[in-house]
């Protein structure tokens, strides 16, 4: 049999993004501060999926679904006969036809779990409206997440083994065909004009999908979280509390904490803090109103949580294990640099955190020589 065009450059150039999309997506899923590139990542993985299962419908022979072979019996002379002769496939064969569907339907799930997550445990994107009911369900949602994101990969690893298999032992050409559209068949596919005209849209809008989430202002990404002036919901305490170190957010340490730091001012932190007794009862009475308790951010609960099993009141948010468990990978040196000074000087890193606000996207680390 002679080589002939079997998968247009639509589906080709679909495949590479798939690739790509998710190989930086799943990496930069364990980078806090890039977390806006991993939902934008895979988003528009999502978006080459969408048009993919179209295609699977109005595509040319081969990339069509109904060409796909679905044979049980296949798929089990196939997969046990790896490395010996089976019936040959001109479009896709029994095992990557199962990965294909496969992989679209746990694309899709990741992803809406993905985006549940997002709006749920940072109060961004389209879900966002879910943050407040179902904030102590984060952790969850995210596990989710992160198991499918695995399973995805593991249908991934079986698919690639599969196609190297299939090059290195049967001789096949199956990855080749992948990269030049040519493969040993009978005849070969001529797109008309309708199905080019959707490959053209394919392949802009899965390039535009890039820019638009990541670089203009849109509901997939957007926070919901608020800015708080402090100055203004409450003045004794952004003046008294701000006066030595930046303002920290009353929704980071519980309410024990607060009460038991304001009862011992003339002694903080090596400093006396005191204050005259109305205006430390003010103050207080603001901080417990506004302390993690009543808050549903992620640091609130985080800081919370960890301290359940302590008996003794912690009063330093960096003295919290949730913040030590956060921050335990950044060296001694940068917090004792010039520019950050001190663990508590949360805002040298973290920018508009003395407005409430602690978004992933920004944190910023200095670099020290
Ligand atoms: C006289 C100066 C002074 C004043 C006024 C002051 N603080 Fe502090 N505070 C400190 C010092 C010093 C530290 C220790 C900072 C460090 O570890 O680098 C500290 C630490 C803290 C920390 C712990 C930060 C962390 O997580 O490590 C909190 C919370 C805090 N102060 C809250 C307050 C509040 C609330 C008020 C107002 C009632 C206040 N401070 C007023 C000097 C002051
Ligand atoms: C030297 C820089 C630096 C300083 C100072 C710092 N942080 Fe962080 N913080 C980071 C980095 C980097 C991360 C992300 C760690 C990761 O990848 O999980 C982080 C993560 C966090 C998180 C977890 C965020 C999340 O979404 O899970 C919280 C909460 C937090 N910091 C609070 C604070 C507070 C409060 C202070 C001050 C008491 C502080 N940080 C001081 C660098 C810093």
């Amino acid at each position: 049999m002679t080589k002939k065009y079997i998968w247009p450059i639509a589906t080709r150039f679909a495949h590479v993004l798939l690739i790509l999309f998710f190989s930086i997506s799943y990496i930069l899923g364990d980078f806090k501060e890039l977390l806006s590139w991993h939902v934008a990542f895979g988003l528009a993985l999502g978006i080459v999926f969408v048009f993919r299962v179209i295609w699977g419908f109005i595509g040319p022979k081969y990339s069509k679904f109904s060409d796909f072979n679905f044979s049980l019996n296949d798929l089990k002379e196939y997969l046990l006969n790896p490395f010996g002769k089976t019936k040959e496939y001109i479009g896709h064969n029994p095992a990557s036809s199962y990965a294909i569907i496969a992989m679209i339907i746990v694309a899709f799930l990741t992803i809406i779990t993905g985006m549940l997550a997002y709006g749920i445990q940072e109060n961004h994107g389209v879900f966002a409206f879910l943050h407040n009911t179902y904030y102590k369900k984060m952790e969850l949602f995210k596990e989710i997440h992160e198991f499918l994101s695995n399973l995805f990969l593991a249908i991934v690893v079986i698919h690639v083994a599969g196609a190297l298999i299939d090059k290195v032992i049967k001789k096949g050409d199956a990855i080749d065909s992948m990269i030049s559209g040519y493969k040993k068949a009978k005849e070969s596919i001529r797109l008309n004009v309708f199905q080019k005209i959707f490959s053209l849209i394919w392949i802009a809008a899965s390039l535009f999908s890039i820019y638009y989430l990541l670089f203009t202002k849109n509901i997939f990404l957007s926070s919901h979280n608020i800015k708080q002036n402090y100055e203004v919901l409450h003045e004794e305490f952004y003046s008294e509390c701000a006066s030595c170190h930046m303002i920290y957010p009353p929704n980071l340490l519980p309410k024990r904490s607060w009460e038991v730091m304001m009862k011992n001012l003339e002694n903080h932190f090596g400093d006396d803090a005191s204050i005259d007794k109305a205006t430390n009862i003010s103050i207080l009475n603001f901080l417990k109103q506004n302390s993690a308790e009543y808050s549903t951010s992620q640091a609130s609960l985080g800081i919370l949580k960890s301290l359940k099993d302590t008996n003794k009141t912690i009063i330093a948010i960096s003295k919290t294990p949730y913040w030590k468990a956060k921050h335990k990978d950044i060296d001694d040196k940068i917090f004792k640099s010039k520019k950050v000074v001190s663990k508590a000087n949360c805002k040298a890193c973290h920018k508009d955190i003395e407005y409430g606000l602690l978004e992933n996207n920004l944190i910023k680390t200095p670099k020290v020589e």
